[in-house]
């Protein structure tokens, strides 16, 4: 028979031998939640790259779109890849010439005519014959990614495309609704041209700031 001390011992190396063993699983399942927790609600990198000031973050933060872009893919984009794209407009727009309008307007011809012009078609937003301006590449480009921010108002209820490939494509087939299509635009770099050559994103009359990399402005 164990006397009471024999058997404290006993109890003394069980509870170590305990402690021993569960300690350490404590902290590294400690250590583990702690991380678990880190890794469910862990922050985004800073978006260092992309030019730092975003000033609000807000509305502006998927600035990445721009019109110009897509400007500058049409001498490279498919009209053939754009005319499959073209078929969820078929829903509501006509394309060919003289054909009847349906929800929307027909497009044949709509590069270049006025925002909102088309006699026939009498479904017309006040805000789109409001616009004001004929139909350019950018502006077509800028419409078809979000008709709701570029013609606020319209009655074209549609997402909007937010591919520039495929907006490029699209705008490429739309060109070619047309008797004789618009010129493609130059994919050549504003410099030679010295004033007013920035499409847009200026304001009229301001002088371009500074670029970097024209260094032959003026002869
Ligand atoms: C759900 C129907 C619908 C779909 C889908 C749709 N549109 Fe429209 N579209 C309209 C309506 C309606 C208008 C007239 C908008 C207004 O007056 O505000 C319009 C207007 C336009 C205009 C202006 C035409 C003009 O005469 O000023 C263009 C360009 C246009 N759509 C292109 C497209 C293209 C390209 C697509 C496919 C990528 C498309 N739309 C998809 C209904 C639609």
């Amino acid at each position: 028979m164990v006397d009471s001390f024999e058997l404290s011992k006993i109890a003394g190396g069980v509870l170590a031998a305990l402690l021993l063993i569960f300690l350490p699983k404590t902290f590294i399942d400690l250590a583990r939640h702690s991380h678990g927790e880190i890794a469910g609600g862990y922050k985004l990198p800073e978006p260092s790259e992309a030019g730092g000031a975003a000033p609000e973050g807000g509305p502006a933060a998927p600035a990445a779109f721009d019109p110009a872009q897509v400007v500058l893919a049409l001498p490279t984009a498919s009209a053939e890849n754009g005319a499959g794209s073209f078929k969820k407009c078929l829903a509501c727009h006509s394309a060919e010439k003289g054909a009847a309008s349906k929800a929307g307007p027909n497009l044949w011809g709509v590069l270049g005519r006025p925002h909102g012009s088309l006699a026939d078609f009498k479904g017309y937003s006040d805000a789109m014959q409001g616009k004001g301006g004929d139909w350019t590449y950018a502006d077509l480009a800028a419409f078809l990614h979000k008709p709701k921010e570029f013609v606020p108002g319209t009655k074209m209820i549609f997402a909007g495309i937010s591919d520039t490939g495929e907006l490029a494509d699209v705008i490429a087939y739309i060109r070619t609704l047309a008797d004789s299509p618009e010129p493609l635009p130059q994919a050549e770099a504003p410099a030679p041209q010295p004033e007013g050559a920035q499409p847009s994103a200026q304001p009229e009359g301001a002088p371009p700031p500074a670029q970097p990399e024209s260094p032959a402005s003026s002869p």
